[in-house]
């Protein structure tokens, strides 16, 4: 386990020593990680420190909300509203790589405008150990990890974490006195929600996701899974009122984990899956049906796409 005590002061060393007199930018996105990264490069070198929040309209619910809350003492945060963009990117792809792939792409894009404004030479990221081992390997493509620092041109790139793992980075930030909400909030993908909607990302779909997310994150929260979730995953029949309806299927997972590499379903009491079904088919007019997966990683991934 890392001790904090003395991580923390070295990290920040760390950062000053790379960044000196230059500018800096870091993607926040809410998560525990770039959250913990930007809280200790904020602390080291303050305003020359840029954090970049693009709200890709793939968030939880309050996201946007919490981080502008949270980091409201960085008074060089930035908050780009780029919903219509990312919908607008993501018309008509429906290949999880390629979904990942424009949202990357459209990532980029956006950040790279903040920076090049900003003359930031140096980007900070919240990189943690198995985000590097996943990306060696062929699992998927992390566009926190792949892409950015190809992009733009930067002098260096700092990863003060680069050897944590999870757990003790929730022990840094929890040191760092950041917001339980940050420190102990379960992990969430770069790509958003859009890898919880199989096939196309629509507006309705999007809005079904953030929904039912919302409530397995509420009523999960006291079973405390490495991460508990909801994925829309296609449409079948059901009956709402007097009529047939063709709805959304709604699929809940939660997991227990240590580092995301590997993941075991969590066994959920009855009665606490039957409130979560119905408070997901009672607040969306359009979803039918809601089930419960039950696969270990392997075989399956934590996420649907
Ligand atoms: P999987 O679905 O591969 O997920 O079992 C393992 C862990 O990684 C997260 N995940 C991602 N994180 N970009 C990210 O930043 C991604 O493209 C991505 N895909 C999965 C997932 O939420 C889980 O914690």
């Amino acid at each position: 386990m890392v001790d904090v005590e003395s991580f923390v002061p070295e990290a920040k060393t760390e950062i000053a020593e790379a960044v000196g007199e230059s500018n800096a930018v870091i993607a926040l996105s809410g998560g525990v990680d770039s959250s913990t990264a930007a809280a200790l490069a904020y602390d080291a070198v303050g305003d020359q420190l840029t954090p970049v929040y693009v709200d890709t309209g793939l968030m939880r619910k309050g996201e946007t909300e919490g981080i502008r809350e949270t980091f409201d003492y960085m008074d060089s945060l930035r908050v780009i509203d780029a919903n219509e963009r990312f919908l607008a990117a993501l018309e008509g792809v429906t290949d999880p790589e390629e979904k990942r792939h424009a949202i990357g792409e459209q990532f980029i894009r956006e950040f790279e405008a903040v920076a090049e404004e900003v003359g930031a030479d140096y980007l900070v990221q919240g990189t943690i150990y198995p985000d590097r081992i996943e990306s060696e390997g062929t699992i998927k493509s992390h566009h926190n990890v792949g892409g950015l620092p190809e992009a733009v041109d930067f002098e260096g790139i700092v990863e003060p974490m680069r050897d944590l793992y999870k757990d003790e980075v929730r022990e840094v930030a929890r040191a760092l006195d950041l917001e339980t909400v940050v420190s102990e909030r379960m992990p969430f993908p770069g790509p958003g929600l859009a890898v919880r909607i199989l096939g196309e990302v629509t507006e309705e779909k999007l809005a079904v996701a953030r929904e039912a997310n919302h409530v397995v994150e509420e009523e999960l929260a006291d079973h405390d899974p490495w991460q508990a979730l909801a994925a829309v995953i296609g449409k079948a029949t059901g009956v709402k009122g007097d009529n047939r309806v063709h709805g959304w299927v709604v699929a809940v997972r939660s997991v227990e984990s240590r580092d995301g590499m590997t993941a075991r379903a969590q066994e959920v009491d009855w009665e606490t899956l039957q409130r979560i079904q119905s408070r997901i088919t009672g607040e969306n007019e359009t979803v039918s049906r809601v089930l419960y997966d039950v696969t270990h990683k392997p075989p399956a991934t934590i996420e649907y796409e």
